[in-house]
């Protein structure tokens, strides 16, 4: 059992546990961000996507021990005062079906957009495709993309 002090969407938590716990479960379990979602488990579909920093990572491959001190932006944190332009994309785009991998694909790209605010359909492609939706909103993703990145510059 360990002690391990986490930034979440900017609040300091505790998670008082094993420290060998995957962050994804920490999120979810003992954090009730129930936002991130759990596929494989294994670093393979991308479900569990949050941010650490800007970067995009995969919550189900980080041991609380390594997340100790960091501070990580779950969906619940991406759009806490206004929609981020992914999310709103998203509706406009209506891209989820049955919603499961939605989360972890809008962190995706979100990291994707804060790198690269005007990525092609091939960077898109080349970012997006280690992610797996199983109904195929595919297109409709990459819509999306492109539609956050419209509405990002609008907004500068
Ligand atoms: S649940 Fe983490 S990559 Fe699939
Ligand atoms: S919307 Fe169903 S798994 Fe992607």
């Amino acid at each position: 059992m360990a002690r391990i002090e986490i930034t979440v969407n900017g609040d300091r938590r505790v998670f008082d546990g094993n420290p060998d716990t995957p962050l994804l479960w920490v999120l979810r379990d003992h954090f009730g961000l129930t936002g991130t979602k759990f596929g494989c488990g294994m670093g393979i579909c991308g479900a569990c996507t949050v941010h650490d920093g800007k970067a995009a990572v995969r919550s189900c491959q980080v041991a609380a021990s390594d997340a100790r001190g960091k501070s990580y932006t779950t969906i619940e944190g991406l759009g806490k005062r206004n929609l981020h332009p992914c999310q709103r994309a998203w509706l406009e785009e209506d891209v989820a079906q049955c919603g499961w991998c939605q989360p972890g694909m809008i962190m995706a790209a979100s990291a994707l957009l804060a790198g690269k605010p005007n990525p092609s359909d091939a960077e898109i492609d080349a970012a997006m495709s280690s992610l797996i939706c199983r109904c195929g909103t595919y297109n409709r993703m990459r819509r999306a993309i492109h539609r956050a990145a419209a509405l990002s510059r609008e907004a500068e």
